[in-house]
């Protein structure tokens, strides 16, 4: 589960607080090497990227790809030199082949890493509305050129949708009764506004996690906002479309709806066939296209965690593409 208690310390990535989670780990299952090509998928502040850009050296290029045309903004200005090796592309990942084939690339035969959610750096910009903690408008736009924001489903939607929505992106037991008393205390203008009504209900309905009564019911609307879920699920196949083999994603969640999906795509995707269990003689005709490199997910360690706490709940998983 994602959780707001961030904690920086004074290592920082290219461009402000964000510290890049499980980075030597991700970086060496990427399996970095010169002369290939390598997407970060979710760029933000440019910690995995960096170390991509140093592991490669310059030669056929790196793309630092991001929906959050504000982050990749920054990134690009605070990458220094090392600006000269990235092609920066504001994009959601869902759109990867399209965005790709703009610059005429149709294959990658080096890697794609992606390391979902938000940043630090997101978080902590009360603007954006992502932070119980934090008051600011209900927006929780990754791409603020996204129509639906945070405040059209709190203010708009009815009890069922809303209900519906927490209880399926947040796994919320109190779903129901946090629609219900959103329903009844809305207009809600800000962050803090929806956050206190949510966390009297909780808190009413015996709360005993150590997370804040809101965390679920905030990752919850972020999730509908982005369309994180679909998303994913449209990026993992148009990455796993487009690796040459040899190379490798590289995929980094935060809770277990993401990691549910990349889990089960790998395990399809490694399977060399889907046909029943009984069935004596495979008709399937499936071709084995991913080798599974991460059998159990790879999870941050004590020491990391210490550091920077958003790695608790990380889980890197990676693929290599076969011929
Ligand atoms: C956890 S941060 C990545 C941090 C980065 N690895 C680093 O070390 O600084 C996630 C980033 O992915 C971006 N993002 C999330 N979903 C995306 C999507 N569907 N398409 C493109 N970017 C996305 C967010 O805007 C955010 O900047």
């Amino acid at each position: 589960m994602i959780s707001d208690d961030i904690k920086i310390n004074e290592e920082t990535s290219m461009a402000g607080g964000h510290l890049p989670v499980m980075l030597e780990e991700a970086v060496g299952l990427l399996n970095v090497r010169p002369n290939h090509l390598y997407i970060d998928a979710t760029a933000g502040a440019g910690g995995h990227l960096k170390r991509i850009c140093q592991k490669a050296g310059s030669g056929k290029g790196i793309i630092a790809m991001d929906q959050d045309s504000l982050a990749l903004h920054k990134l690009s200005v605070n990458s220094g030199p090392l600006a000269n090796e990235i092609k920066f592309v504001h994009s959601n990942f869902a759109n990867l082949k399209t965005a790709l084939s703009d610059l005429d690339i149709n294959t990658v035969d080096g890697g794609i890493i992606a390391d979902l959610g938000i940043s630090s750096n997101q978080l902590d910009d009360s603007q954006r509305g992502f932070s119980f903690q934090r008051q600011g408008p209900l927006d929780m736009r990754m791409n603020t050129n996204n129509r639906i924001t945070a405040a059209d489903l709190v203010n708009d939607l009815n009890e069922t949708e809303l209900a519906n929505i927490i209880y399926k992106y947040g796994e919320e037991r109190s779903s129901r009764a946090i629609a219900k008393a959103i329903i009844k205390n809305r207009p809600f203008a800000n962050t803090s506004e929806l956050a206190n009504v949510v966390e009297k209900v909780v808190r009413y309905r015996g709360h005993k996690s150590k997370l804040h009564p809101a965390t679920r019911t905030f990752q919850a609307l972020r999730i509908a906002v982005n369309n994180e879920l679909e998303n994913l699920e449209i990026f993992l196949e148009q990455a796993n479309s487009i690796l040459t083999p040899g190379a490798r994603l590289v995929i980094i969640t935060f809770h277990s709806l993401e990691d549910r999906i990349v889990k089960r795509f790998f395990t399809h995707m490694a399977s060399p066939c889907i046909c029943p269990p009984r069935q004596p003689i495979c008709t399937c005709n499936k071709k084995r296209e991913l080798l599974i490199i991460t059998p159990k997910p790879l999870i941050a360690g004590e020491q990391e965690i210490l550091t920077n706490i958003r790695s608790r709940s990380a889980k890197l998983r990676a693929v290599e593409k076969l011929p």
